[in-house]
C-alpha cells in the first residue's frame, strides 16, 4: 500500500502568494497550490500534498493529525495556546499586534498621561481574546474584552468597545478610520509548524523539507 502523502495545512488567503514564493525557493512548484479552483486538496507529487483551510483552522488539522504540517500565523497559535512543535520561522506574514483607539489630541493624551492610563474598566474588542487579556492582565489593568470576528476598527467608532487588539501591517486601517496605535502586544510572524507525533516519526520526510525552507528563508 503506497504512504499516506506529508500533509501540509496551509492558510487560503493574502498568505498564499509570499508562502507561494518561499516553496519556489525551496524547490517545490507552487503552481497548483495557486490554483484558481475550489478544490480543497492540492496535490502537488505522489508524497506531498496541501490542505486549503481557513487560517483559524490549521492548528486544529495538524493538532489532530489530519495534517502533518501548517502554515500559521504566531497570532493564531498564540491566541490557541496549540500544543504544536514550532520547527522554523517563515519570515513572512510579518505584521504586529497592537492596541489602538481613537486618535487622541495633545490635551487628551496629556489627561490620560495624568490619569496613569484609560478610563477603569476599558472594553477591548478583539478576534484574539485570550491573548488580549493576558496582555492587559500583564499591564495590570483590568479589562473588558468583547470577541469580534473581523472589521474590529468598527468598535471604538461605533461605541462597542474603546480600546482593540488586532493586527496592523501598512497602518492604512486604522488611519482610515481615525484610529491610532496606543501599544504594542506582539510582534507576528508566520510560522511553520508540525504535529509532535508526525515530527517524529515522519523525519525522515520533514526533516529535509524543513532544512530546504530554512534555506529558502535565509536562515
Ligand atoms: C487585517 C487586520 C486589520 C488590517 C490591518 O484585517 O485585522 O484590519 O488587516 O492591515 P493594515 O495595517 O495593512 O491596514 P483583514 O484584512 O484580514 O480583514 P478583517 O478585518 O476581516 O480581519
Amino acid at each position: 500500500m503506497a504512504p499516506t502523502p506529508l500533509t501540509i495545512a496551509v492558510p487560503k488567503g493574502r498568505i498564499l502568494k509570499p508562502l507561494a514564493g518561499l516553496l519556489a525557493r525551496a524547490g517545490l512548484d507552487p503552481a497548483l497550490l495557486l490554483a484558481d479552483d475550489r478544490t480543497l486538496i492540492r496535490q502537488i507529487t505522489p508524497e506531498l500534498r496541501f490542505l486549503l483551510l481557513k487560517p483559524d483552522d490549521v492548528p486544529t488539522y495538524v493538532e489532530y493529525g489530519a495534517a502533518d504540517l501548517g502554515v500559521c500565523g504566531r497570532d493564531v497559535l498564540d491566541e490557541r495556546a496549540s500544543d504544536l512543535y514550532r520547527p522554523l520561522d517563515l519570515g513572512i506574514g510579518k505584521c504586529r499586534m497592537i492596541v489602538a483607539g481613537p486618535v487622541r489630541d495633545g490635551a487628551e493624551r496629556s489627561e490620560s498621561l495624568r490619569l496613569g492610563q484609560q478610563a477603569s474598566l476599558p472594553r477591548i474588542a478583539t478576534k484574539y481574546p485570550r491573548t488580549a487579556a493576558a496582555h492587559f492582565a500583564r499591564r495590570g489593568i483590568q479589562a473588558e474584552v468583547v470577541y469580534v470576528i473581523g472589521s474590529v476598527e468598527l468598535a471604538p467608532i461605533t461605541g462597542l468597545a474603546e480600546l482593540i487588539v488586532d493586527l496592523v501591517e501598512t497602518g492604512a486601517t486604522l488611519v482610515q478610520n481615525g484610529l491610532e496605535e496606543r501599544e504594542e502586544v506582539a510582534r507576528i510572524s508566520t510560522m511553520l509548524v508540525a504535529n509532535r507525533a508526525s515530527f517524529k516519526l515522519r523525519q525522515e520526510m520533514i526533516g529535509p523539507l524543513v532544512a530546504r525552507l530554512r534555506e529558502a528563508t535565509g536562515g
